[in-house]
């Protein structure tokens, strides 16, 4: 297990280039399943988390190749077995994307339930309720779902909240079921958009996909596709609140600002200066940080995965900071590490007072997952002193080479192996 060392104090400069979406990559990587040929993506980001998804891939049945870094072909002509084992089910509970295209084309999945993780519950008793709904046979037993269909039928399915692996999931159950489905109440997120696009490419039949009614008419086969993924907007997010944070000027590369504009308002509201072009932005921070609100939301909202790293910016803004956590039960696990760091923060319930600060403190934490790590590595950009952050392979999951980044901005950073 690496731990990654911060000397804190170093202002940032220079361009960064943003990789390929995390969570575009899982859902559209699993999408494959549904193809027989070959289907290839490029702008994969190099992530524990793809890795997983690639051997989860291969367990099933299909061939899956990675000719160079960054693009992977997958062929799932030989797709075969329909069990998804706990053991690879727990190192990334994203798998249970495999379940909708497993019915779709065995008619039965066994998946292991993904169980919970840090930051809450993670039911899926959503993606469950909507594959009941489509026709599928549901079985909880041993800590595995088992789910089987002749064949899927179309149906209305209604989300209670928005999910967006639930509408993932649905989505790819739906696009080889007889007659149509419209999911009501669908996540908006662009890597929603991202999905549509590519089972669009390989002939569904999507409408309405960004919005929160999506009508998917089935179609009895699809095609293999070339597709590049799109750029990863909460590593965006990560960097431009790393600029704020240290009063920098960079500039952030092959990004789409489009996805975050909500990002991009509460951090103008903070008093950075944000240019954005068609495919990257500069952002130049200030020395004063203003103290903002922000209540995290389901996209176009305030994204819940950039909260961590805006509560190390609200550490050292000036005046009082409200942050509510609306989308888990449990995503204010990174505070009590930065409280070691000296920041001043109160939680209640699902919300935290932040009372910015001149300073934090350097110290050695602990990474606890994937978000709370990025915003322990920002914290030690700021940190009076040299910050450890152990047990960074959370940080592996989602973001490639985060401290090269970061060191070819000009940060001191580096990473040790303990
Ligand atoms: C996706 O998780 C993302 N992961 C998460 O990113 C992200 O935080 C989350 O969406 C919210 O935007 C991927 O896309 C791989 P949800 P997902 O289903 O789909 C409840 C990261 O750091 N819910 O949208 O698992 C759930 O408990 C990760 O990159 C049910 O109750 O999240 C939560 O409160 C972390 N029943 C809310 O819905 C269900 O069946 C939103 O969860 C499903 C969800």
């Amino acid at each position: 297990m690496d731990k990654i060392i911060v000397e804190g104090g170093w202002r940032l400069s220079g361009q960064v280039k943003i990789s390929g979406a995390k969570n575009a990559a899982l859902p559209i990587l699993a999408a494959a399943l549904l193809v027989d040929g070959w289907c290839e993506f490029t702008n994969v980001p190099q992530l524990r988390d793809v890795d997983s998804i690639k051997q989860l891939i291969t367990h099933l049945g299909a061939q899956v190749e990675t000719p160079e870094p960054g693009v992977v072909r997958i062929n799932a002509g030989g797709l075969c077995n329909h069990e998804a084992p706990y053991d690879l089910v727990r190192k990334m509970r994203a798998s249970v994307l495999v379940l909708g295209p497993l019915v779709a084309r065995l008619q039965k999945a066994r998946v292991s339930l993904p169980g919970g993780c840090a930051i809450g519950s993670r039911p899926i008793n959503l993606h469950l309720r909507g594959l009941q709904r489509l026709g599928a046979r549901i079985e909880l037993e041993h800590g595995y779902v088992e789910a089987a269909a002749e064949k899927l039928c179309g149906a209305d399915i209604y989300f209670d909240v928005v999910t967006v692996t639930g509408t993932e999931n649905m989505m790819m159950a739906a696009v080889l079921a007889e007659g149509v489905t419209v999911l009501k109440n669908a996540a908006r997120e662009p890597e929603i958009i991202a999905l549509a696009e590519v089972l669009t490419q390989m002939g569904a039949d999507i409408q309405g996909a960004g919005t929160s009614e999506i009508t998917i008419t089935g179609v009895s086969a699809l095609q293999p596709v070339k597709v590049a993924i799109i750029p990863d907007r909460i590593e965006t997010g990560t960097f431009m609140t790393a600029a704020a944070l240290t009063g920098s000027r960079i500039e952030i590369c092959d990004c789409e600002p489009t996805h975050l504009n909500a990002v991009i308002h509460k951090l103008r509201l903070t008093g950075a200066q944000i240019d954005i072009r068609k495919d990257s932005l500069t952002i130049q921070g200030r020395d004063e940080i203003a103290s903002i609100d922000i209540k995290t939301l389901p996209y176009p909202g305030f994204p819940t995965d950039m909260q961590a790293q805006f509560m190390v910016l609200m550490s050292v803004a000036k005046g009082l900071s409200v942050i509510s956590e609306t989308i888990f039960e449990n995503r204010f696990i990174h505070v009590s590490e930065l409280k070691r760091m000296g920041a001043d923060i109160t939680v209640s319930g699902n919300t935290a007072m932040v009372r910015g600060m001149a300073a934090l403190s350097a110290a050695p934490v602990m990474a606890t997952d994937l978000r709370a790590s990025a915003s322990l590595i920002l914290a030690g950009l700021v940190a009076k002193g040299r910050t450890e952050v152990q047990r960074v392979y959370h940080l592996d999951r989602g973001y490639e080479a985060m401290e090269k980044k970061f060191a070819a901005l000009g940060a001191a950073i580096k990473r040790l192996p303990v």
